[in-house]
């Protein structure tokens, strides 16, 4: 039998701590499932983990990455509906750089035969994130312009397609032509090279000096006063991550140049309700299935190799999603 390892961190820091070691295999409790894993998303949310930006769970090291996807090898007590051999995905905090590991069945998404696992583990947290961003966090409306920052990332590339899909004019921004070209061809009707023009003023050009009705801004210290710019009067900013920091800069003074809403959702706090889990995966199952949500995989990674992904996605040089294969 292959090894069962993890690619644990003992102490937070640079990629570098992300280092295999082997785990027994694991036995699941009351409620819970244990799960071999086919495939490994990669998120952003790794990194916040890995440098301790977000504090660690307690116990002894961490194990991060959040989403996966894999075959079910075992149930605890207690555990119906699911069985042993049954394909499923899931998105939740940490416990994912490993061949095996142990998951609550209510957050377990059996997958349809004709979703392949690695979409599956590119697409549960991703996803499932600009599921929430457009249909909750700010419900855009038919005719409606909205800015998206990191536009050719990996849940940029498929919130444009989701946008578009609703008839929301999506504008969006992304470091480099390359990159705009890309999220151009997800569903962007615009896109801004933000390293090279400002943004906010391009924001202004396009929508003739309206403004957008919400700016989705995940990158946090480098963007966040400048999105407020882009709102037109009574706009959402819908904050959800930090890529280049913490926006500390903002105050909420800030807001009353518009009479400006703020929200800073996570992905978590939908995933938590069961229903909404269900119903929010069917929905994007049955929209990569139709074609309406193409799903780009930029890379594959060995799982053995995930600091060399977290460098890639550290250093903006990743797009769409990338995939950890133990
Ligand atoms: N709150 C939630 O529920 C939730 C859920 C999922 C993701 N998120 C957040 O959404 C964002 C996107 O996540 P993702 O996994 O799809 O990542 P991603 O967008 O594929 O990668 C991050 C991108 O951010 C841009 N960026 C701008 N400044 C950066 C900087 N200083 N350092 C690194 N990247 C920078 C880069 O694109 P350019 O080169 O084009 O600028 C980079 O490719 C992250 O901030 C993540 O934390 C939040």
């Amino acid at each position: 039998m292959s090894e069962i390892y993890a690619m644990r961190a003992e102490e937070p820091g640079g990629p570098e701590v992300l280092r295999r070691v082997a785990i027994d295999r694991p036995v699941p409790g009351p409620g819970e499932l244990l799960i071999r894993h086919t495939a490994i998303g990669l998120n952003f949310i790794d990194v916040y983990f890995r440098t301790g930006t977000y504090p660690w769970p307690p116990g002894p090291g961490l194990v991060t990455g959040s989403e996966g996807a894999g075959v079910v090898e075992a149930i605890g007590p207690g555990v119906t509906g699911i069985e042993p051999g049954q394909r499923i995905a899931y998105t939740v905090p940490n416990g994912a750089y490993a061949t095996h590991r142990i998951l609550p069945a209510a957050m377990a998404v059996p997958l349809p035969d004709d979703i392949p696992d690695r979409i599956a583990a590119a697409v549960m947290l991703k996803g499932l994130t600009a599921h929430y961003l457009i249909h909750h966090s700010y419900p855009a409306q038919p005719g409606e312009t909205v800015l998206v920052h990191a536009a050719a990332g990996g849940v940029g590339l498929i919130a444009g397609q989701w946008l578009a899909l609703r008839g929301v004019r999506a504008i969006g921004t992304a470091g480099g032509p390359e990159k705009c070209a890309l999220a151009a061809a997800h569903g962007y009707a615009e896109t801004i090279d933000y390293k090279a023009t400002d943004f906010a003023a391009e924001v202004t050009r396009l929508t003739g000096g309206t403004g957008v009705a919400a700016v989705y801004d995940s990158i946090g210290a480098d963007t966040v006063l400048r999105s407020l710019d882009c709102l037109a009067t009574f706009g959402t900013l819908v904050m959800f991550g930090q890529s280049s920091g913490a926006p500390d800069q903002f105050r909420i003074s800030h807001l009353a140049r518009g009479s400006l809403r703020l929200t800073r959702p996570t992905l978590f706090h939908h995933a938590a309700r069961r229903d909404w889990l269900l119903e929010a995966s069917a929905e994007m199952f049955a929209l990569i299935r139709s074609g309406g949500l193409k799903i780009r995989i930029d890379r594959d990674l060995p799982l053995a190799e995930v600091a060399q992904a977290h460098r890639l996605l550290e250093s903006r040089q990743t797009t769409g999603s990338s995939v950890l294969i133990p």
